[in-house]
């Protein structure tokens, strides 16, 4: 295993998502015409920074969990369906705009992030109107059962945020802790993904549960994978800022790994290092994840997520194939960074 591997993949990871959901593309394509009409909605002072939000770039994974939690056997979606992954994609997009204000990120999406582009106070305010529009839609529902699962899904993203920015530049070496943030600030969304595509077509509350199961595993493991892109990661075929998890001194799993391995001396030394952010610092870490066993266990952490996801999704009768090939997609992401 080498961190060589984290610049053998070649090709966009959009374009890959694309080729291997083609089917979901017309889903897709009306959920985008659907996101258009809503962006008309807000102010004319606005609009143009809240377009520039949403035109193109993601992948809309979390779009695609609700088609597929969703989806009726004959390959059909509901306007429901769009309207409710319109809510995810809106409340990941604001949440993208304020993580790069958090992150110091200029890039997303190829291109200027928000906060580069129109500035930090104008980024924060951005992404609470589209937080609020969000919620607005989720409201237009016809039980409030779709506004509160939204409201407490973000709710629990930004304690996520919150706790991992209160504990910048802190080593915590518990795996517990690390698990616990990834789970608020991703999982929770990928959850109430699966879980909405399932409630708003009436699949019922044990289906319901266990794609939300499936969701979150697959969550987990999949904000494991962009935490090691952004360690071994190469920007340009990523598309955004890299790096910014060490310089802002978010310690995550393979660097939580590797100062566990370490004597307290010798991880007091390169954490000052990383700090005072001496040259070289950055290169040697990289170098010392790859020859520390610790690939190896962020390998088996992260087979675990999949594993459970496919489990969650056992209890179904094996969730559909499309529901599989995705986590293939997830688990071959991350099998190409960790070389295995
Ligand atoms: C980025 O998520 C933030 C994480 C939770 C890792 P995505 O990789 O789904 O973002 P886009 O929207 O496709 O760029
Ligand atoms: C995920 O964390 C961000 C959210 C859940 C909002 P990251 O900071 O790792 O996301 P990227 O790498 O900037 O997309
Ligand atoms: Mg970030
Ligand atoms: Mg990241």
């Amino acid at each position: 295993m080498s961190i060589a591997g984290a610049n053998a993949s070649k090709g966009s990871l959009r374009t890959e998502f694309e080729q291997l959901f083609d089917c979901v593309q017309p889903f897709q394509s009306a959920l985008s015409l659907f996101i258009e009409e809503e962006v008309k909605n807000f102010e004319d002072e606005i609009r143009s920074a809240v377009h520039y939000c949403f035109q193109g770039g993601g992948k809309r994974i979390r779009p695609t969990l609700v088609y597929l939690s969703g989806v009726n056997d004959l390959g059909s979606y509901t306007t429901d369906m769009v309207k409710a992954s319109a809510v995810i994609e809106m409340i990941h997009v604001a949440t993208l705009v304020h993580d790069d204000i958090l992150d110091d990120a200029d890039t997303r999406h190829g291109k200027d992030s928000v906060s580069a582009k129109f500035g930090s106070d104008a980024a924060v305010l951005i992404g609470d109107a589209i937080f609020a529009h969000a919620l607005k839609l989720a409201a237009s529902f016809p039980t409030t059962a779709v506004c509160s699962a939204v409201a407490q899904a973000t709710r629990r993203v930004c304690a996520g945020e919150i706790a991992q920015t209160y504990q910048r530049g802190e080593v915590n070496y518990s795996l517990k802790n690390y698990f616990r943030i990834i789970d608020l600030k991703t999982a929770e969304l990928f959850r109430v993904a699966c879980f909405l595509g399932a409630h708003v077509t009436e699949k019922g509350p044990i289906i319901e549960k266990a794609y939300g199961d499936f969701g979150r595993h697959l969550g987990l493991a999949y904000q494991m994978f962009d935490d090691l892109v952004d360690l071994l990661g190469d920007e340009n075929e990523i598309g955004k800022t890299l790096g910014t998890d060490l310089i802002s001194g978010k310690y995550t799993l393979p660097v939580i790994l590797l100062l566990n391995r370490m004597s307290e001396k010798e991880a007091a030394v390169l954490l000052n290092r990383l700090k005072s952010q001496e040259e070289g610092a950055v290169k040697e870490l990289r170098q010392s994840i790859g020859s520390h066993s610790v690939l190896a266990e962020v390998a088996s952490l992260f087979n675990e997520k999949i594993s459970q996801a496919r489990k969650a999704l056992d209890s179904t009768g094996g969730g559909s194939d499309q529901m599989q090939s995705l986590c293939d997609f997830v688990e071959n992401q991350g099998r190409k960074v960790l070389l295995i």
